[in-house]
């Protein structure tokens, strides 16, 4: 079931290496198809991060841009780090729209005098065409979410073929999205939610194994019950294990190890 298991660090970036997922890949492929925008939750180290890029670089004809906002400070800090994911090809694009507005392109980051959010828009709005873009961690954004609602509300309807996948392992992510008070500026046309489960315990069990194969390590089911037992069934701490334990022989106490 699902792709080769290749116990690795880095987020899977193609769905050819995610293992199950079938359901949560198709409903996501599904979205992006019609360019609908996407909340994409699940518990630390469910594997949000790479359901959206595999999922999102499946779009041949689309760009993604992938910007990452753990631990984010603030909207400053965003633009900051939407500018950087900027890819090359379009920087100059970015460019020229952000120096209409007076806004001054440093080595580190920009400056400028007028409101952020009217920066962070310009940005998005000059390279919106066919993109999907991915706000992973968007709930570390925290109030900053609140003041770019309307700049969202605005590019829904000026950037018909941008999609927008916002991940977070926060139901408060969704509330600030959805539930503003006041204006409702997304509703009716609200990202759809798509939740990532962890897995049961045979999937845990099929995926440990087959990584544990493939790289080629001999294993017995007490340790593999072991691990389940100490790691639950979260993809991203079997992971962690499988990387260790591809170049390590097995040790109890595996929790204390990783966690
Ligand atoms: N379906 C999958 N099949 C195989 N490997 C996966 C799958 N999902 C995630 N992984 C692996 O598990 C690790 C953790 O996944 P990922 O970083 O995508 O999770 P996350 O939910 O974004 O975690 P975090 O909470 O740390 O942001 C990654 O190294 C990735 O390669
Ligand atoms: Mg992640």
């Amino acid at each position: 079931m699902g792709g080769k298991v290749i116990f690795s660090k880095k987020p899977r970036q193609s769905v050819e290496e995610i293992f199950d997922r079938e359901e949560e890949i198709k409903q996501l492929s599904f979205l992006l198809e019609r360019n609908e925008w996407v909340i994409l939750l699940g518990p630390r180290m469910s594997g949000k991060t790479s359901l959206a890029l595999s999922v999102s670089n499946t779009f041949s004809n689309r760009k993604t841009i992938y910007v990452d906002l753990v631990k984010v400070k603030g909207l400053k800090d965003f633009i900051n780090r939407l500018y950087s994911s900027i890819p090359k090809n379009l920087v100059d694009k970015v460019r020229d729209s952000l120096e209409s507005l007076g806004v001054k392109i440093g080595v580190a980051s920009l400056s400028f005098r007028i409101r952020s959010t009217t920066v962070i828009e310009a940005i998005i709005k000059s390279i919106c065409s066919d993109t999907i873009l991915i706000l992973d961690e968007a709930q570390d954004l925290k109030q900053g979410i609140n003041h770019l609602i309307p700049v969202f509300h605005r590019l829904l309807n000026s950037c018909p073929s941008l999609s927008i996948i916002f991940t977070g392992s926060a139901i408060g992510l969704i509330k600030t999205l959805l539930e503003q008070k006041g204006e409702k500026p997304l509703a009716g046309r609200r990202p759809t939610e798509i939740f990532l489960k962890p897995w049961s315990e045979e999937i845990a069990r099929e995926y440990l194994i087959e990584g544990l194969d493939e790289c080629k390590v001999k294993y017995n089911e007490k340790e593999i019950n072991e691990v389940l037992q100490e790691l639950g069934t979260l993809v991203g701490w079997l992971n962690i294990y499988g990387v260790n334990r591809c170049i390590k022989p097995h040790e109890g106490g595996t929790k204390r190890q990783y966690n």
